[in-house]
């Protein structure tokens, strides 16, 4: 019952030219942006954290053409739907629709000064969507590259990275915090980023080959999570404001250490308590799991995972009960060193770290455990941290 998505990229680039030819005629250009699994180190990047997320071999994949008018006309593969966008009169709030990711980077774009051409797009999504693994981003980058490049502009890469979490701030409604997009664009292959989101500096970690990263997909949609995202990054903020008065000098809950946050406890409501203490010690988890893959301790970083999940599930109250499943039953196998729910909550996958020559017999018994449990087939990626985005 071993159950993989493996789509290589250039059936998938076929695919796209194809697709464009029927829609449009021929294309000029074609991007594909990454999606991602974030190893450790959850909701810490809207809080100026850190992050250790791998870009993987999930495209979102965008051809283009330039049009003569200041029209975008896209079609999207997935829902079989096309749609017309005038590039003088984008804004407007959120629709809830999947033409508000590139509504809301052309619109970015274009109030960054980059003014856009009119185009002709096709998109082609392989990263699952609402499973936690970066399709929002990927579609979004993947988009920008292909306006600037079809308008003859060259933007920074960190800039256009701001750019895309701006386009998701405001025309898709989601506050999310910067490593998707970031992971998106400078993802490299073999390596984990160690994502330092205050100063918008990482250090490469390559992934020992004795190791796996395997993502389970609980298959439970996170659609509704994008509310109560919101809510926990207020919380953060209202826990700033409240310890600002006792802890001098804090801008985010990066600044908070263990021992304050423990020393002004009485000053926040018990769930905002609870958020901080998520925050704070995901931070420290993050540094620690850095160190631990530098010196090849895969039982450490599989300790400080099982940690992160029941922090996220418990303190942050982001999972789900597929997801504690899926940690559960990882957890009996002794070729599992660590496993943990991954992205923003509520649904979606668990990311493992295993013996290599495991990979197998892993996705076997997880499958068979969790079909036998809930009735849902779930699917199983062994993942290649690969290279951020290119044409
Ligand atoms: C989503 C957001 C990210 C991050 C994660 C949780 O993926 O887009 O910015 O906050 O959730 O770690």
């Amino acid at each position: 019952m071993t159950i993989s998505r493996l789509v290589s990229s250039e059936s998938a680039s076929d695919v796209l030219t194809a697709r464009f030819r029927e829609v449009f005629g021929a294309s000029s250009c074609i991007f594909r942006a990454p999606g991602r699994v974030n190893v450790v180190g959850e909701h810490t990047d809207y809080n100026d954290g850190f992050v250790m997320p791998a870009a993987i071999q999930f495209y979102t994949w965008v051809a283009g053409e330039k049009r003569g008018d200041r029209v975008l006309e896209v079609y999207s593969e997935h829902f079989d739907e096309k749609i017309s966008l005038p590039l003088d009169a984008l804004a407007g709030p959120h629709r809830g629709h999947w033409s508000d990711f590139i509504r809301g980077v052309a619109a970015v774009l274009q109030n960054a000064r980059y003014k856009l051409a009119g185009a002709n797009l096709v998109v082609h999504g392989e990263v699952p969507l609402g499973a936690g693994l970066s399709s929002s981003a990927s579609l979004e980058v993947a988009t920008a590259l292909a306006l600037i490049s079809l308008s003859g502009f060259d933007v920074p890469r960190l800039e256009l990275v701001k750019l895309c979490q701006k386009a998701e701030h405001e025309y898709v409604g989601t506050r999310c915090g910067i490593m998707d997009q970031y992971t998106a664009v400078f993802g490299t292959a073999g390596h984990a980023l160690m994502l330092d989101c205050r100063s918008l500096e990482y250090q490469m970690l390559p992934i020992p080959q004795d190791v796996r990263l395997v993502v389970c997909n609980s298959m439970v949609k996170h659609e509704l999570a994008s509310g109560e995202y919101n809510r926990r990054r207020a919380d953060c903020e209202e826990a700033v404001k409240l310890l600002q008065p006792h802890l001098l000098g804090i801008s985010a809950l990066r600044d908070v250490a263990v021992a304050d946050l423990e020393a002004w406890k009485q000053v926040l409501p018990a769930t905002v308590y609870r958020r901080c203490r998520h925050v704070v010690t995901e931070n420290q988890r993050v540094l620690a799991a850095a160190k631990a893959l530098q010196s090849g301790d895969a039982d450490r970083f599989g300790r400080l995972m099982y940690q992160s999940h029941a922090s996220l599930r418990d303190d942050y109250q982001v999972s789900c009960k597929e997801l504690d499943l899926l940690v559960d039953l990882a957890s009996s196998s002794s070729s599992v060193y660590g496993a943990r729910m991954t992205g923003g909550g509520f649904g979606g996958c668990t990311v493992n770290l295993l013996r290599a020559d495991a990979s197998d017999s892993f996705t076997e018994h997880i499958s068979q455990a969790y079909l036998e449990v809930t009735g849902i087939i779930p699917e199983i990626y062994v993942c290649e941290p690969v290279q951020g985005a290119q044409a």
